[in-house]
C-alpha cells in the first residue's frame, strides 16, 4: 500500500472476523513499532501480544466507559496488541511523562504496519489498568498506556469527522490559519 493510502485506511474497526494473524505480517507490524522514536532511545515499552481466548476474555472485561462495542472487538478478533511502559526508563519535562509518549508512538507505528497488512485496529484506551496487570502478569513498574484489536475487519468502517485544517493548523502564530492545499 503507499503510505497516504495507509494513513486513509487506518480506521477504528470495532467489529473482526476470527481469522489468525499471518505470522510474517505480525513480525513485520512489530518490527515497524520497534523502529518508532523514544527518549533516548530508551525504548520503555513493551508490547504484549494476546491470542489466547481466556487472556482475551480478561482484557475484554478490563475495558471502562464503553457502549459494548470495544468488548466486543477485543473478544472477536484474533489477536490483542497491549503496549505498556516503564516510567523510570523514560523521562519527564514540566511534569510531562513521556513514557505515555514512547507507548502511544510504538503504538501508532505498530497500527499503521498492521493496516498496510489488510487488518483492523482500534485503540482503547478506557481500562482498568488494575485487571490489566493482573491478566496478563504485568509487573508493578509498568504502566498500561492502551490495547488494539487486531485483525481482519468483519465490515467496512469508515473515518470519524476528521476537522477543519484551517482551524487546527495556524503558520508561524497562533490564529493565522494555515491554507495550503494539495492536488
Ligand atoms: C488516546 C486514545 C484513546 C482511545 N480510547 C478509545 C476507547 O477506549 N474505546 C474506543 O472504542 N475507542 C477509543 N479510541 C478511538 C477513537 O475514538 C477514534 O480514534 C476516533 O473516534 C477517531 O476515529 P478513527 O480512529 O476511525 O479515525 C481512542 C483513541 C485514542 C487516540
Amino acid at each position: 500500500m503507499q503510505f497516504y493510502d495507509v494513513i486513509e485506511n487506518r480506521v477504528s474497526v470495532k467489529q473482526f472476523k476470527n481469522t489468525p494473524i499471518d505470522k510474517d505480517s505480525l513480525a513485520r507490524a512489530i518490527n515497524s513499532a520497534m523502529r518508532s522514536p523514544s527518549w533516548k532511545n530508551n525504548t520503555s515499552y513493551k508490547f504484549i501480544l494476546v491470542d489466547d481466548p481466556r487472556e482475551k476474555d480478561m482484557l475484554a472485561e478490563s475495558i471502562i466507559n464503553d457502549t459494548n462495542e470495544a468488548e466486543m472487538a477485543v473478544k472477536q478478533a484474533p489477536m490483542v496488541a497491549v503496549v505498556v511502559g516503564d516510567p523510570a526508563k523514560s523521562g519527564v519535562m514540566e511534569n510531562k511523562e513521556y513514557y505515555l509518549v514512547d507507548g502511544a508512538i510504538a503504538m501508532e507505528h505498530f497500527m499503521l504496519a498492521a493496516t498496510n497488512e489488510g487488518y483492523g485496529t482500534c485503540w482503547i484506551g478506557s481500562l482498568d489498568e488494575d485487571k490489566v496487570r493482573q491478566a496478563l502478569n504485568i509487573p508493578s513498574n509498568y504502566k498500561v498506556v492502551a490495547m488494539t484489536p487486531v485483525g481482519e475487519s468483519a465490515r467496512e468502517f469508515h473515518h470519524n469527522d476528521k476537522k477543519d485544517v484551517r482551524e487546527y493548523v495556524f503558520l508561524n502564530k497562533w490564529g493565522d490559519s494555515y491554507t495550503e492545499t494539495y492536488s
